[in-house]
């Protein structure tokens, strides 16, 4: 089986993290999200990956290439010339998606346990044009949101980013698309979500897969927190052997092995500290992600907030309020950050007490 993963957006919702590498290079838990999907790809015997790729085409090509032969599956990239939508690249990809079989379409901003096997059966119980995985929010509104029959899973309607309450149902952005659906799609921009899928629906022809278990799309930073919460919790659960244990460690936390942790901090819960981050003693982080090679200094206070790779965080700093750093961002000692979106290779010398993008 194939699957084609949509990695060519420009991941704006996630900036300043997506100004130094595409959003699906973004690591999350200590993995680039494109490559979870890969892996439970992979394991289900899906034998070519085609990445959909525009924005920051070359960094994907050479990063995933590296990967390949690991995972023991073939990746191939299609690259438009401008970006296509969620649509257009299945037209462009038709060549690499060739034959009769179903296959696999991701968004490549979604995490979740990724029960592929149930999908392709479900799939093939039903035997219609496609295959959608949906899952209950409490905010629909930024979703796509569907309507189906509990008993069959047959959707009948779709309506993206819905103003009006539809439902809480939502597209996941996982599909099994058999290949009759190409035959909806042309070559040029278009939204699978707005252009295809409600069109299928009509023709009674999309049916819905309920995901069991956790997701979240980790597309922008505070739902990027929330699924990683979810997902530390779920590692708890599968895996907890990969959790941090110790002391200074409170609840759920990622520790890459190459990190290296002072004395007297205290760790958590809901953190994930990457390779060769040094945190310094005193330092006190709960709910947020520490991207590699950063350092942060002794006794300052995380929360809530993402920090990008090869920053340096001064002694007693105090970042909160949904704060993202882009790479190699320096903040001076003392400083109080809310709601701070600071672009790469920023020195910051001043508090930043409430929102704003510092450039
Ligand atoms: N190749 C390519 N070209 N990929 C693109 C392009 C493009 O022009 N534009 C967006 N993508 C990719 C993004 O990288 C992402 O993986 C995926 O398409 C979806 O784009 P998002 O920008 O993340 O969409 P969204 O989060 O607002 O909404 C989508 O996801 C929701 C679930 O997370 C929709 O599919 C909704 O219906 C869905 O509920
Ligand atoms: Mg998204």
């Amino acid at each position: 089986m194939k699957a084609l993963i949509l990695a060519g957006g420009y991941g704006t919702r996630l900036r300043p993290l997506t100004l130094t590498q595409p959003k699906p290079l973004v690591e999350f838990a200590n993995k680039q999200m494109i490559l979870h999907q890969v892996e439970a790809l992979a394991a289900v015997g899906v034998t070519t990956v085609v990445l959909a790729v525009s924005y920051r085409a070359e960094q994907l090509e050479q990063e995933m290439g590296c990967h390949a032969e690991r995972l023991g599956v073939k990746i191939e990239f299609s690259q438009e010339e401008e970006p296509l939508g969620t649509a257009g690249p299945l037209a462009l990809a038709r060549a690499h998606l060739d034959g009769t079989d179903p296959f696999f379409v991701l968004n490549s901003d979604v995490i979740c346990d990724f029960p592929f096997a149930a999908m392709i059966d479900f799939h093939k119980s039903h035997g219609a044009e496609a295959t959608i995985a949906v899952t209950e929010v409490a905010e629909p509104s930024k979703y796509g949101v569907v309507v189906f029959e509990e008993q069959s899973g047959q959707i009948s309607e779709f309506v993206e980013k819905p103003q009006e309450y539809v439902g809480n149902k939502i597209n996941a952005g996982l599909y099994i698309l058999s290949p009759a659906v190409l035959n909806r799609i042309t070559l040029k921009p278009t939204s699978i979500e707005k252009e295809v899928f409600p069109f299928v629906a009509a023709d009674g022809k999309l049916f819905a897969f309920v995901l069991p278990g956790f997701w979240m799309d980790v597309g922008q930073p505070v739902d990027f927190l929330k699924g990683q919460t979810l997902y530390l919790q779920h590692v708890r659960k599968t895996a907890p052997e990969r959790l941090a244990a110790g002391p200074h460690i409170r609840g759920n936390v990622i520790v890459d092995a190459t990190a290296t942790l002072g004395s007297d901090c205290v760790i958590g819960p809901d953190v994930v500290i990457g390779a060769s981050v040094r945190i310094e003693s005193g330092v006190r982080l709960r709910g947020c992600t520490i991207l590699a090679e950063t350092r942060i200094q002794p006794n300052a206070f995380v929360t809530q907030s993402i920090i990008g790779r090869k920053c340096n965080i001064g002694s007693w700093v105090r970042m909160e309020g949904s704060s993202v750093l882009g790479d190699d961002v320096v903040v001076k000692e003392e400083l109080y950050l809310n709601d701070a979106q600071v672009l790469p290779n920023k020195t910051i010398s001043t508090s930043v007490p409430q929102r704003a993008v510092i450039m």
